[in-house]
């Protein structure tokens, strides 16, 4: 099983879907530990109800973002992960970061990247008048939110929505999206080319999955 560290920064939906595959099998990791910015992240209650090593490092006790993401790399790799997994991490990484993980760190975006990356992407869909919205997996890249994405899945933008129920409606397609790519990770089969490009199954994915 395929050691995966995660990192939540909230509610951490996406972490249990990737729990609950862990537990019924359908996923082969190991979650080795769940590591949270803010210590009243639902997520480590997720975490501790599975019995998982639930760990907090708060950015607020780190004198600037690339002394916060050193220590973080250094928490991170006392678990050795193969894989990192970003669910809803919501910070800015740093460059040096980013590069230590350079085909080991997938993120879960709210959008169709390449549309609307950063942040409140659903109120900013909806206000452009899109018909259609979702989310993407990619790759962790120095570019944010712009990493070679592997997976995306769509949902329609209803004429009644506002940002929460787009938002659950996204969600509800992340939980399926991302232990799907997340076990890909895990049986070999997906990887990030020495091009940069995702390979799946060994053959390069020039637009992503929908
Ligand atoms: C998810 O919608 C995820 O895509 C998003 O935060 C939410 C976390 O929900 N991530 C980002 O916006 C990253 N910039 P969760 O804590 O319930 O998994």
């Amino acid at each position: 099983r395929l050691p995966v560290v995660v990192l939540i920064s909230g509610g951490g939906s996406n972490l249990q879907a990737l729990i609950d595959g862990q537990l019924d099998g359908s996923l082969p990791v190991d979650i080795r530990a769940v590591i949270s910015n803010r210590a009243d992240a639902f997520g480590l209650e997720r975490a501790r109800r599975a019995g998982l090593a639930a760990r907090v490092l708060n950015h607020r006790d780190f004198v600037s973002r690339e002394a916060y993401d050193t220590a973080l790399a250094a928490l991170i790799d006392e678990y050795a992960p193969q894989l990192v997994v970003l669910a809803g991490f919501m910070r800015i990484l740093t460059p040096a970061f980013v590069t230590h993980y350079q085909g080991r760190m997938l993120n879960i975006h709210p959008s169709l990247l390449p549309k609307f990356r950063g942040l409140h992407t659903h109120q900013r869909a909806i206000d452009a008048g899109e018909q259609e919205h979702g989310a993407t997996v990619h790759f962790v890249t120095e570019d944010l939110d712009g990493g070679p994405a592997v997976l995306q899945a769509r949902v329609p933008v209803l004429p009644e929505d506002d940002a929460d129920t787009l938002a659950a409606r996204v969600l509800q397609k992340e939980h399926l999206i991302y232990p799907l790519a997340v076990g890909w990770v895990a049986e070999g089969r997906l990887k990030l080319g020495s091009d940069g490009r995702p390979l799946l199954d060994a053959s390069p994915l020039q637009q992503p999955l929908q």
